[in-house]
């Protein structure tokens, strides 16, 4: 497809110019000396970028650009300013030009900033293209590591049933995103996804944000509301942060999941849905169920199936996808970072990522936001990190005195389990604690090892 290039200026020979210009490149050019009619042609003729001028009686660049912005978001839109007003150039940045060029210019130097900003606009389109398809498929779940692939086979497995899922995993992990995941791989889709956070609302307005109420059921029910299962009918409801649940609300859920059936809070007619429910918590919920401080008997309705996350310090292979799919995700601006350095990626890979893959989500628009070449270095990224990783390193040296023969990484792992016990005087959930893994890994490593537990 030949780009057409829209061209706006109220002087009509720099019209000319800009034209020829744009022709000799092969390009479409249509010019318009008013902003007015410019305007219009965005719209008859649906041009692939414009060339705006910033200094225009009647209607100032400025204004024009705003309207075209509302019109067409996404299009490429170069302003074309005299030198001297760099700060209108800025502001106009701003309201969501791409780039601007300072007259008098040089037309070689035209027509590479119009080259490079259809390549721009060509990219960010595909990418949004291929990012709309991969999340019709699987939401967004991003991951090669076997623990993220063994994920994903389960939400397609699931996804055919109408079975109770319960997911769980650290904060950050993608509970939310594996929940939506499973709704939009089932025949559910076309209806509604509908979370609800558990632990934002106290017990009774939990209660009527579930299952609705009717006109006057309490003070300040003044109109009747439909609660989230109702409007979840056909579709799928996330019970987001379960654990947090009263005994009260757990219990009146428990009778949903059992009855399929419920009544709005102050109503007397029962209402019937179809409703898949996933629920998700970030708290070791079995254990709770143990301690009593969970119900049991709703703990094995929800458990059907099992999602469990794996903190990202288990699977550090998938850092590298997540990260440069963020960076593709956050490119922007005249400044497209395209890359990260392999200092910067392994500070990535050795930081422990505590809020998992949120984390490193806001660390990688934080970098592309502050990068100013096309490659994120590691003084972009948070010093904390820097020096977390290598407060790590210096651990490492200082348990292990490396010996002159060298050591096996299976002697260190050793070393640090037995380390670990001692220093938890024998107990396995400070000891995993102490180690940053899961109590059964610890039990598992202990056996290879012939550690006694
Ligand atoms: N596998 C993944 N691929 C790509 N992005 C992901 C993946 N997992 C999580 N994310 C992103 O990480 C962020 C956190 O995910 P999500 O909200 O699903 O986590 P969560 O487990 O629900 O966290 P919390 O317990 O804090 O609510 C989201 O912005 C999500 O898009
Ligand atoms: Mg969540």
């Amino acid at each position: 497809m030949i780009p057409k290039v829209l061209i706006i200026d109220d002087e009509e020979h720099m019209c000319w110019a800009l034209k020829r210009a744009m022709e000799q490149e092969n390009y479409q050019a249509i010019t318009s000396t008013s902003g007015k009619e410019g305007i219009k042609l965005l719209k008859d003729k649906g041009p692939s970028l414009v060339l705006l001028d910033l200094k225009m009686p009647e209607m100032d660049g400025l204004e024009v650009l705003k309207v075209i912005k509302e019109i067409h978001p996404k299009i490429p839109v170069i302003m074309i300013t005299a030198h001297g007003t760099i700060e209108t150039a800025i502001e106009a940045m701003k309201l969501g030009a791409l780039d601007y060029i300072t007259k008098p210019f040089d037309l070689d130097e035209l027509k590479m900033v119009v080259k490079q900003a259809l390549k721009y606009s060509e990219l960010v389109s595909e990418v949004s293209f291929l990012r709309s398809e991969l999340s019709k498929k699987y939401g967004t779940i991003i991951g090669e590591s076997q623990a993220i692939k063994e994920v994903i086979l389960l939400i397609e497995r699931v996804a055919t049933t109408n079975a109770t899922v319960l997911i769980t995993g650290e904060s950050g992990t993608g509970k939310e995103v594996t929940a939506l995941a499973i709704h939009q791989a089932s025949e559910r889709k076309d209806y509604q996804f509908v979370p609800v956070n558990c632990a934002a609302l106290p017990e009774q307005l939990l209660e009527s944000e579930l299952f609705g109420h009717e006109k006057g059921a309490f003070t300040g029910a003044v109109a009747l509301k439909r609660g989230r299962f109702e409007l979840a009918d056909k579709g799928t409801i996330f019970l987001d942060e379960i654990a947090e649940m009263s005994p009260k609300m757990q219990a009146k859920l428990l009778r949903v999941l059992q009855e399929k059936n419920f009544e709005r809070v102050g109503g007397t007619d029962t209402l019937n849905v179809n409703v898949r429910v996933v629920a998700a918590t970030n708290r070791n919920i079995h254990e709770m169920v143990k301690n009593g401080e969970f119900r049991e008997d709703l703990y094995y309705r929800l458990n059907v199936i099992h999602i469990h996350l794996p903190p990202l310090r288990e699977r550090k292979e998938d850092i590298h996808l997540l990260a440069n799919n963020f960076i593709k995700k956050y490119m922007m601006g005249t400044y497209p970072v395209t890359g990260i350095n392999s200092d910067a990626m392994e500070l990535l890979e050795k930081y422990s990522w505590p809020g998992n893959i949120r984390e490193l989500q806001n660390i990688i628009e934080r970098a592309v936001i502050i990068c100013r070449g096309d490659t994120i270095m590691p003084e972009h990224l948070p010093k904390e990190l820097q020096r977390q990783v290598s407060a790590d390193k210096n651990v490492l040296e200082g348990i292990v005195n490396f010996p002159e023969e060298g050591v096996s990484l299976e002697q260190v792992e050793r070393e640090l389990i037995l380390k670990a016990l001692e220093k938890s005087e024998s107990n396995q959930t400070k000891a995993a604690q102490l180690l940053g893994i899961t109590r059964s890994a610890l039990i598992y490593r202990s056996q290879k090892y012939n550690i006694n537990i």
